[in-house]
Parts: C-alpha cells; sequence; structure tokens
C-alpha cells in the first residue's frame, strides 16, 4: 500500500519528467533552428526518453493502486544563448533531477516503502548515465571552443545517436 507521502512524490516526479520532456523539446527547436540537425536530433530522444520516465512512474503508482493526479507543467525558455548554454542547462536539469531522485528514494525508506525503493534504483542508475551523456556533449562544445568544423563534427555524430543509446552517441 502506497503512503499518501509516497504517492504525492510519485505524482509530482510524473510532472518533473514530463517537464524536462518539455524544456528537452524547447532546445530541440532552438537547435533545430540553428541548423544544427544532428544536436536536435540528440535532443528529440532525449525529450523521448523523459515521457518514458514519466510513463515508467505512472504505470507503477497505477500498478501499486495509487491515485494518478497530473500536475501542470511550466513554461521552458524559448531561446537560448549558444549550443554550449543549452548543452550546460540540459546538463543542470540532469543534476536537479538526480537530486529530486535522491529524495523521493529518500522519502521511500523512511516510509519503509521497498518496492518504490526497487522501482527508484532504476532510476538512480539511469541518472548517472544521463549526467554522463550531457557531460560529454558540455566537454566536447568546450573542446570545440569557437571552431565552426569542430561544432559540425559534432552535430554529424549526435545526429547518428541511436534510440536505445543513452551516451553521447558513440
Ligand atoms: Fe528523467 Fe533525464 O531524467
Amino acid at each position: 500500500m502506497l503512503s499518501k507521502k509516497v504517492e504525492e512524490a510519485l505524482n509530482d516526479q510524473v510532472a518533473h519528467e514530463f517537464y524536462a520532456a518539455y524544456l528537452y523539446l524547447a532546445m530541440m527547436a532552438y537547435l533545430d533552428g540553428r541548423s544544427l540537425g544532428g544536436f536536435a536530433h540528440w535532443m528529440r530522444l532525449q525529450a523521448q526518453e523523459e515521457v518514458e520516465h514519466a510513463m515508467k512512474l505512472l504505470d507503477f503508482l497505477l500498478d501499486r493502486g495509487g491515485t494518478v493526479e497530473l500536475q501542470p507543467l511550466g513554461k521552458p525558455p524559448a531561446d537560448f544563448e549558444s549550443p554550449l548554454a543549452v548543452m550546460k542547462a540540459a546538463l543542470g536539469h540532469e543534476q536537479k533531477v538526480t537530486g529530486m531522485i535522491h529524495d523521493l528514494y529518500g522519502l521511500a525508506v523512511s516510509e519503509k516503502d521497498y518496492p518504490t525503493q526497487v522501482l527508484l534504483q532504476w532510476f538512480i542508475d539511469e541518472q548517472v548515465e544521463e549526467e554522463k551523456s550531457a557531460g560529454e556533449v558540455v566537454d566536447q562544445l568546450e573542446l570545440a571552443g569557437d571552431s565552426v568544423s569542430a561544432l559540425l563534427v559534432m552535430n554529424e555524430h549526435l545526429g547518428r545517436r541511436g534510440p536505445e543509446e543513452d551516451d553521447a552517441g558513440e
């Protein structure tokens, strides 16, 4: 039986994951508008993963007999300074989500909710991957600096990311 506290926190996390999808779609649109189709493709897949994360939580709520109460989503920014600023913001967002998942895990521990702990272990692993993949793109963009050719090589590389890959596109 889900406690009220865990049920509410899981509902909140569903919204956080959908907001991440929304944010990444805004980033995707910005990158697409800069003719960086490879970066945009990478970000589009990232957004799709966030929807999968939200659905995993939502289905868990349903499986446990919890009440699903969808929350309003905020408006993501429509403009960004540069591809590097986009990727830094994406990494920062992942770090924020990691903190939320850890807080949620802490709550599941204090509530002695073992099934929720098991579910969240998947999310804890996933956040390690998510931070790693966004961090790699940030690092590579910083290395590229003002080099347009390096940016275009990266764009080509990121455009090859497959739907199952969690890394920067290798
Ligand atoms: Fe669902 Fe990227 O965290």
